[in-house]
């Protein structure tokens, strides 16, 4: 689509009446970036600038709007897009809606309750009317959830664009999500199986400092705590008696499943709060109130509570998990419906195929006739061939864990080399260290 090899016309000529200075800068930072998708996901601040000028602030105003309605949406969507970095990478794999051939990762157990899929709809069929087959929907969540945090009080930070979507969902991959009653090794090892690492574990967590959980997800702490038929003896006793009084026992058959806020302390603002919380043993979910317990991360939850130091940490961590397994113009796509993957025809058949013949994916034909077809058919099998999808796995089970990949790290400052026109062939342009790191 907009950003094959093929399309890149923009990349030869400067624009109309833009000053021609400025014109050949943005003509050359979006050629940079162009050549640099074909080698591995890469991503650079202010991607749409030249193929979608409006796009961030259509997000912007959209998040803005519904925010205004339900503030609970900054949460989801925060939520939303570590559910959807983490599994596969950030692909908006977590938007696929289930066929009949795939049970997608939308329906795996820890699924449960996400919430705002409408909402990237929403900002999904705006972008299209102002600028078709652009911008996508891994994009999409990236730069929502930047503009939620901000909403809810959290820190201002660029978020670079340029993700594809991927073309792949299945419930079994969410399985490496960690539990939430996991321990610190346990959600350790989740995250570094993705590239990330116990600081990140620790600040990321930081995000539950808005929004709310089911009791569903913690009440064995207040009833009997692995097995123990008593509380975990980690929860301020006050907490327990006080949530016993919200959340039934599930031993009681009661199958009521209210909701708890996460940071007991400032429940909507993005504060360090949460991390205060966990020192008076306030913490809800145990993966939380563990990380104040584990002497490995205990110092820096004390240092978030001391200092200023958690919102250039989150902006850091958030950024690495914006820059998960990103998929390249090879292995993704710009998805025309952020919930489908792209037909792999790009002009249905005058005929339209049996139910058997049909693509695996139930996608249906572009919604704009006059979108551009792919023009680079990217792969030969379907991406989701039919019966590939597996049963939903009950949540939070002992996820198996999957062979370590390689993940392409932060590519900024893209190093801009003296640009010859016309563009020299591809180079591998190796990852620097990210600049934000504040552990260093
Ligand atoms: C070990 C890692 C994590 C575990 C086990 C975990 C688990 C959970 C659980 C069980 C809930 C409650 C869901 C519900 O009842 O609707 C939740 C909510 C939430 N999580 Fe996490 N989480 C983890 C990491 C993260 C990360 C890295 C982020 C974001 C950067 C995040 C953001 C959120 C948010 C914002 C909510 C509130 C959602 C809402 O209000 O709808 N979580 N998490
Ligand atoms: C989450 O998974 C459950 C169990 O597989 C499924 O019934 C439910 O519809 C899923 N939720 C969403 C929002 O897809
Ligand atoms: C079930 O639990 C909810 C929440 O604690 C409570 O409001 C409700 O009264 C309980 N129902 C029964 C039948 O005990």
């Amino acid at each position: 689509m907009g950003r094959s090899w093929q399309n890149m016309n923009h990349c030869t000529r400067a624009g109309g009446r833009t000053p021609a200075t400025l014109a050949l800068l943005l003509s050359v930072v979006s050629c940079v970036a162009e050549l640099a998708w074909h080698v591995e996901g890469v991503t650079i601040v202010g991607f749409y600038s030249a193929t979608c000028p409006k796009a961030e602030t259509i997000i912007q105003q959209e998040v803005q709007s519904r925010f205004n309605s339900d503030p609970t949406i900054s949460a989801a969507l925060l939520r939303m897009f570590f559910h959807d970095c983490f599994v596969q990478g950030c692909d908006a794999s977590i938007l696929i809606d289930p066929t009949p051939g795939n049970t997608p990762e939308k329906q795996s157990g820890p699924n449960l309750t996400l919430r705002g899929f409408d909402l990237i709809d929403a900002i999904k069929s705006k972008l299209e009317a102002e600028c078709p087959g652009i911008v996508s929907c891994a994009d999409i969540i990236a730069i929502a959830t930047r503009d939620a945090v901000a909403l809810v009080g959290g820190p201002s930070y660029e978020v670079k664009t340029g993700r594809f979507d991927g073309k792949r969902s299945r419930s079994s991959d969410a399985n490496i999500l960690p539990s939430p009653d996991s321990d610190v090794d346990q959600a350790s090892s989740a995250f570094a199986s993705q590239g990330l690492s116990l600081d990140d574990l620790v600040v990321l967590l930081g995000a539950h400092t808005t929004g709310f959980a089911r009791c569903g997800f913690f009440s064995d702490r207040l009833y009997d705590f692995q097995g123990t038929g008593q509380p975990d003896p980690t929860m301020n006793p006050a907490l327990v008696s006080r949530l016993k009084g919200v959340c039934p026992d599930p031993a009681s058959g009661n199958s009521s499943d209210p909701t708890v806020f996460l940071d007991q302390g400032t429940r909507d603002a993005f504060d360090s709060s949460f991390y205060s919380q966990l020192q008076k043993h306030n913490g809800i979910l145990r993966i939380d109130q563990v990380l104040q317990d584990d002497s490995r991360t205990s110092p820096l939850v004390s240092r978030f509570t001391e200092t200023d130091a958690f919102f250039p940490a989150f902006i850091s961590s958030i950024t690495t998990l914006g820059a998960l397994n990103l998929k390249t113009a090879e292995t993704g796509e710009i998805r025309l419906d952020c919930r489908r993957v792209n037909p792999t025809t790009p002009n249905p058949p005058a005929i339209p195929p049996s139910p058997a013949q049909a693509p695996a994916s139930g996608a249906p034909p572009p919604r704009k006739p006059s979108s551009p077809p792919p023009s680079r058919p990217t792969t030969t099998a379907p991406a989701q061939p039919p019966g590939s999808g597996s049963p939903p796995v009950k949540p939070h089970k002992s996820p198996s864990s999957p062979p370590p990949r390689r993940f392409p790290r932060l590519p900024l400052p893209l190093p801009l080399p003296p640009l010859p026109l016309p563009l020299p062939p591809f180079r591998r342009l190796s990852p620097p260290a990210n600049p934000f790191n504040p552990f260093p």
